[in-house]
């Protein structure tokens, strides 16, 4: 088993590589704001209650994310590992990650950080907005609180990683093929 951190700021690219890696690698690709996205689709009682937070770019509670995550780690056969997109989001989640994942013997075994600058994360969700309908992407000023969070309730992961020996730092700049190549070079060694 290999389980993976995608890690960056909004608009770094997260989900379109994990999906890319989760393909050629054969893992299983965990994305939290899918999975919350879904139930806000699904219009149950969960969805309707994250909803608002989502829609102003804050933190939905670290319990409900753990809970899915937990789930999802216990219903998933046959996989050679997973790729967690957008989770873990505080030191919190990061805690209960590595306890979860100690309890069932694995590890986060590498953090892969996209390095994205400001203003190409801003264009990126802004060219993504309408084709999205993600209320997250419609208004600059969610967009950029989006990216504070991040900044403050996120960020301090890597130091947590760093201390382990386990954080790497990708180049998320140029095309979705050379980023994925990058990507792809480092996963190669891990596996
Ligand atoms: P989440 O769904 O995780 O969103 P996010 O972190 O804001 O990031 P995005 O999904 O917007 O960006 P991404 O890095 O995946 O980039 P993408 O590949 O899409 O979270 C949403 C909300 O859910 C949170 O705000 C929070 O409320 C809640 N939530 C989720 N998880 C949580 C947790 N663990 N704890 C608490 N709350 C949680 O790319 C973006 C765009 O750029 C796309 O259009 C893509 O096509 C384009 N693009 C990608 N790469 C390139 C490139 N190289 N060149 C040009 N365009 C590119
Ligand atoms: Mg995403």
């Amino acid at each position: 088993m290999v389980n993976i951190l995608i890690f960056g700021p909004p608009g770094s690219g997260k989900g379109t590589q994990s999906v890319k890696l989760a393909e050629k690698f054969n893992l299983t690709h965990l994305s939290t704001g899918d999975m919350l996205r879904a139930e806000i689709a699904a219009g149950t009682e969960l969805g309707q209650k994250m909803s608002s937070i989502m829609s102003k770019g804050e933190l939905v509670p670290d319990e409900v994310v753990i809970e899915m995550i937990a789930n999802k780690i216990d219903t998933t056969k046959g996989s050679s590992g997973f790729l967690f997109d957008g989770f873990p989001r505080t030191v919190a989640q990061t805690v209960a990650l590595d306890k979860m994942l100690n309890e069932r013997k694995m590890k986060i075994d590498s953090m892969l950080v996209l390095e994205v600058e400001h203003d190409e994360l801003v264009k990126r969700l802004v060219l993504r907005a309408d084709l999205s309908g993600r209320p997250d992407d419609k208004d600059t000023a969610v967009i950029e609180n989006r990216i504070d969070v991040y900044k403050e309730k996120t960020e301090p992961i890597i130091n947590y990683c760093r201390e382990k020996g386990i954080y790497q730092s990708v180049n998320g700049m140029g095309t979705i093929d050379d980023i994925f190549g990058r990507l792809a070079d480092y996963m190669k060694k891990l596996m």
